[in-house]
């Protein structure tokens, strides 16, 4: 990475993290900086990716989250491109990388990503690896809390949502969560190093649910 990118990320960063600390809904600074390790990891392993394209994006892929904005999904690449351009970054690279944050979010069990280049599918990757396995449980039920949710309630069924605004609109439990999105995450994986690390966070999240079924019933 030449001196001139690296500046591009260091100040990126710094704007990140007073952006987004101190968050409590999982939407920190301690996850985009998860995701950014977790994107550079599946960049050392998928040849011919753009670096700084990844990095970027993975950085500033929270920054104006639809949740905290009405569901309105053209801010984050908004909030994005003005503080890429505040930088004098290239309008390509600023192209992909708001690109890739508006395509990023999942949008319902049967609603199909749409994710093209590999910058974004690495970056889409590291963000889901943080969706599930121990943080990822940890993460789901911080946002349940945040957002006034119930934890469980075993006479609501989950629904496998078919549009972004039913995904969005429709009230649910965060156990329902699980069934709704996290355990779908590991075979919509793109890279094969996502998937290969989705496996075992996957089998924790199967784990943990296991057990909090019998605790709920009263089994040992
Ligand atoms: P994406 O990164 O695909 O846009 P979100 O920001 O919606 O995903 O979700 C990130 C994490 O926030 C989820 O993996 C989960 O931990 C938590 N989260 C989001 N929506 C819910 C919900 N309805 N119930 C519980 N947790 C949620
Ligand atoms: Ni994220």
């Amino acid at each position: 990475m030449s001196k001139k990118e690296q500046n591009w990320i260091d100040q990126t960063v710094a704007y990140v993290k007073s952006e987004q600390q101190g968050e409590s809904s999982g939407h920190d600074w301690w996850h985009t900086y998860r995701v950014w390790k977790n994107a550079q990891y599946l960049a050392s392993m998928e040849e011919g990716s753009n670096r700084i394209i990844i990095e970027l994006a993975a950085l500033l892929h929270d920054i104006a989250d639809h949740k905290f904005h009405g569901g309105d999904l053209s801010v984050g690449p908004k909030v994005a491109s003005e503080w890429l351009q505040s930088l004098q970054v290239p309008a390509a690279i600023i192209d992909s990388v708001s690109h890739i944050i508006g395509a990023l979010s999942f949008k319902g069990a049967q609603v199909k990503d749409q994710m093209e280049s590999l910058e974004g599918k690495i970056v889409q990757d590291a963000d889901r690896l943080d969706a599930i396995g121990a943080i990822g449980v940890a993460r789901t039920f911080a946002y349940g809390g945040h957002a006034g949710h119930e934890m469980y309630d075993p006479s609501l069924s989950p629904t496998l949502h078919t549009s972004f605004e039913a995904y969005t609109s429709e009230k649910s439990t965060t156990v329902n969560h699980f069934y709704e999105k996290l355990l779908l995450l590991k075979d919509r994986m793109h890279t094969a190093s996502a998937k290969r690390v989705a496996e075992q966070r996957h089998q924790f999240m199967e784990t943990f649910l296991t057990q909090f079924f019998q605790e709920w019933e009263g089994k040992a």
